[in-house]
């Protein structure tokens, strides 16, 4: 295993490297303009994959392709070989506001310990840690203890619409024992993470159709509705002043928190007064009655994510614009379900909208919230080669995040999965100047070299 540290030890400038060249792909999933980009960032892993001597094909989707690589098989001798997926994403979010980048953000940019680009820590620099463990053993000739393929998707920032259908259709080469996945945080590099739940999601688009083209407010503001103002006036009804939801039926199947796990959450480092100066708001808001903690990981929410309506431009246009539009995200917890509350919210949008106007609510991607406990062995294991790698003591977490696939990866292929995130709270994700620190690079590769061991004895 030495040889395998080492390698890691000697290589880190070229993987360095080979992260700068994968995160130059503007591999933006939601952008159609983008769909070449999303091949060629595909095609560029599974040319990479080959050459760590890793078996890979590209697999075309209705949408953007899927990679999967695989450690070259091994006849069995008899023992059951252990097999485990290590789950990752490609795609990326866009990049969009340029202007408040300091480099663009598909030119990468290091900086002391942080590689700046879209990507390097949602995903491409997590799921390329992985890969550099495995080169290591590979290139070393130290035999792995198990076997592993890898499943690097293009959707992940949309949904992973395609990928269920591939787990279904591929469920017999894709049996596995677990899932590992690095796609989520960790408090700091001294608090190192094993992540046990995930938030869901449900997406709505809704537009308030007014007149039916823009008209001079001087001329007719009065005699009809402004679909901007119908909006908002709507929107405004779908919280109450304490943060809660304000949606009938919302929080039917909300499973509270136990006492046992609001005393563990308690424990998390988090200073109020820090938090608030980084996201640079006044004050913070959220559900009464909950630590802010528990309001972003453990609690239901929805939340504004667009709002287009109208003139945008320099200077003032006198209009009633003929149309508004807001998209929408929920984020749910056990046992909210992704359909039920999709048909709440849009049954109480429609009882909100006033005669004046026309409402059009469409509803976008879902994922049901994830939570599996984390006292089986193979948790046990992760934090053993958490430990190990980071030197400290890991700690136990929910994500206010959605992995929309791990539900699928449960239902499809029966395992559960290990969430060892490797971002940092300000890495940027989904943010303008979103980096990866080179030190969760290098730790993310040894806690993989690790977890194959301690997994493999489980
Ligand atoms: N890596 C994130 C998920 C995440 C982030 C989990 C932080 C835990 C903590 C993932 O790439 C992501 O952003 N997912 C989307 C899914 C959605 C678009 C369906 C999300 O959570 O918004
Ligand atoms: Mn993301």
């Amino acid at each position: 295993m030495q040889s395998v540290f080492d390698f890691l030890h000697d290589n880190q400038a070229r993987f360095i490297d080979e992260l700068c060249e994968y995160v130059r792909f503007p591999s933006v999933s939601a952008q159609p303009q983008h769909r070449g980009d999303l091949q060629k960032c595909a095609e560029w892993l599974v040319q990479h994959c080959q050459g760590l001597g890793l078996e890979s094909r590209l697999c075309p989707t209705k949408g953007h392709p899927i990679v999967i690589a695989k450690t070259p098989s091994h006849a069995s001798n008899g023992t059951h070989r252990r097999h485990f997926l290590v789950y990752g994403h490609y795609d990326v979010q866009p990049p969009e506001p340029f202007e408040l980048w300091h480099s663009p953000p598909f030119e990468p940019r290091i900086e002391g310990r942080s590689l700046f680009a879209r990507g390097a820590t949602d995903n491409k620099g997590q799921n390329l840690a992985h890969l550099k463990a495995v080169e290591a053993y590979l290139k070393t000739g130290t035999a792995l203890p198990c076997d592993i393929t890898f499943v690097i998707e293009g959707e992940e920032e949309v949904g992973s619409k395609s990928l269920a259908g591939f787990l279904k259709e591929h469920r017999a080469e894709l049996k596995a024992d677990a899932v590992v996945i690095s796609d989520t945080g960790m408090p700091s590099l001294r608090h190192p993470a094993l992540t046990y739940a995930l938030r869901g999601i449900a997406a709505f688009e809704v537009t308030v159709h007014g007149p039916s083209r823009d008209l001079h407010s001087g001329i007719f503001g009065g005699t009809v509705d402004n679909p901007a103002m119908a909006l908002c006036q709507i929107l405004a009804q779908l919280r109450d002043k304490h943060g809660r939801v304000a949606i009938p039926g919302f929080y039917d199947d909300v499973q509270p928190l136990s006492s046992f796990e609001r005393k563990e959450l308690a424990r998390l480092p988090f200073k109020e007064a820090g938090y608030r100066k980084f996201l640079g708001v006044p004050k913070l808001f959220g559900e009464r009655g909950y630590t802010a903690i528990e309001q972003r990981s453990a609690r239901p929410t929805l939340e504004i994510n667009g709002l287009p309506s109208g003139y945008h431009g320099e200077g003032s246009k006198t209009i009633v614009p003929s149309w508004a539009r807001a998209k929408l995200t929920t984020r749910l917890v056990p046992n909210q379900r992704p359909e039920r509350i999709i048909n709440l919210v849009r049954k109480h949008l429609k009882k909100l909208c006033p005669p004046t106007v026309r409402m059009e609510v469409v509803a976008g991607h879902g994922a049901a919230p994830y939570l599996v406990a984390p006292t089986s062995g193979r948790a046990q294991a992760a934090l053993r080669a958490l430990r190990a790698a980071f030197g400290c003591e890991p700690v136990l977490m929910r994500e206010g995040g959605s992995i929309p696939i791990v539900n699928e990866f449960k239902k499809i292929l029966h395992a559960d999965s290990l969430m060892l995130g490797l971002a940092l709270p300000d890495d940027n994700a989904h943010s303008p100047n979103e980096k990866f620190n080179l030190d969760c690079f290098a730790k993310g590769q040894a806690m993989s070299a690790h977890l194959w061991q301690e997994l493999s004895r489980v």
